[in-house]
C-alpha cells in the first residue's frame, strides 16, 4: 500500500481523487458557520491575516484569488481588477452576491468569477499582477501542478501570495494538530449545534499537510524567485508564502 493510501489519500504533496471529493463536500457544509468557526478557532486572527496579505496589492491591479470559497477574503479587495476562481458552484453561489454587493457599495464592477481547480486553470497566460491563495492550498489536489498553473497566469514580474495553517517543523505540526483535533472540534460543535460537523473530517488536510520548508522548496523547483514562506505571529498559527515569477 502506497503511503499516500495509507492516510487515507492525504499527503504533503496532495490528495487522492476520491478523498477531495469528500473533502470539497466537508467544506461545502461549511459555507453556514464558515466565518464564525474560523474566528472562534483563530481568536481573531483570521482577519489580521487576511489584511495582512490582502496589503499586498496596490490600486489597479489585476488579481486572481484561487480558492475564494464563500468569498470572506474578496470581498474586501478595494479598487482592483478582481477574478474569484473556485472548484466548488455552492462557495461560488455564496460568494458572489457578498463579494459583487461590496463591490457596488463602493462604485466597483462587479468581480469575474471561474468555476476550475488551481491544477487546471483556464484563464491565459500572463495575465494576473497578483494571486492570491487563502487557506485553499491545503485542499489542492496536486500542489505542484496548481503552483505551476499560478505561474502561468502570473504576468512576469508579478506576485503570488499564499496564506495557510501554520506548520513550521514536525513538532509544531504536532501542536497544531492537537489543537484541531481537540479545541477546534468543540468549537464547531457548539456553533454548529452539530455532534457530525464537518471539521471533524477537515482535521485531516492539516495533519497531512506540510512544513514551510517543503512548500518553499516546492515553489522555488515550479521556477518562483524570491521565496519566502515563514509563520505569522503572534500565534503562528498560519504560514504566509510569497514568491515573484521572473521577468522575462
Ligand atoms: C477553506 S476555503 C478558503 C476560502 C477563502 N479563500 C478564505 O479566505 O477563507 C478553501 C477553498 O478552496 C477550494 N479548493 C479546494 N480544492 C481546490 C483546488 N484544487 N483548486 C482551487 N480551489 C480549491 C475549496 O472549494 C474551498 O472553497
Amino acid at each position: 500500500m502506497g503511503k499516500r493510501s495509507a492516510t487515507g489519500g492525504f499527503d504533503p504533496s496532495g490528495i487522492d481523487a476520491e478523498a477531495w471529493d469528500e473533502l470539497e463536500g466537508q467544506l461545502e457544509a461549511t459555507i453556514p458557520n464558515y466565518d464564525r468557526v474560523n474566528t472562534w478557532m483563530t481568536f481573531g486572527q483570521d482577519r489580521r491575516w487576511r489584511r495582512n496579505v490582502r496589503n499586498h496589492a496596490t490600486p489597479g491591479m489585476r488579481v486572481l484569488e484561487v480558492g475564494c470559497g464563500p468569498g470572506s477574503f474578496a470581498e474586501d479587495l478595494v479598487g482592483l481588477d478582481v477574478t474569484c476562481l473556485d472548484p466548488s458552484s455552492d462557495m461560488l453561489a455564496a460568494a458572489q452576491p457578498r463579494v459583487d454587493s461590496a463591490r457596488a457599495k463602493r462604485g466597483e464592477t462587479p468581480a469575474v468569477y471561474v468555476e476550475a481547480v488551481a491544477e487546471d486553470i483556464p484563464l491565459p497566460d500572463d495575465t494576473f499582477d497578483m494571486v492570491f491563495c487563502l487557506f485553499s492550498f491545503r485542499d489542492f489536489k496536486d500542489k505542484r501542478k496548481g503552483l505551476e498553473e499560478i505561474y502561468r497566469v502570473l504576468k512576469p514580474g508579478g506576485r503570488l501570495v499564499m496564506c495557510d495553517a501554520g506548520k513550521a517543523n514536525k513538532l509544531h505540526g504536532w501542536l497544531g494538530y492537537l489543537w484541531m483535533n481537540s479545541a477546534v472540534q468543540v468549537m464547531a460543535r457548539l456553533i454548529t449545534g452539530e455532534k457530525n460537523h464537518p471539521w471533524k473530517g477537515l482535521a485531516k488536510s492539516y495533519t497531512h499537510y506540510g512544513t514551510n520548508g517543503y512548500y518553499r522548496r516546492m515553489m522555488r523547483e515550479v521556477g518562483y524567485e524570491h521565496v519566502q514562506g515563514r509563520l505569522l505571529y503572534p500565534f503562528g498559527m498560519a504560514s504566509r508564502f510569497r514568491g515573484t515569477k521572473p521577468q522575462k
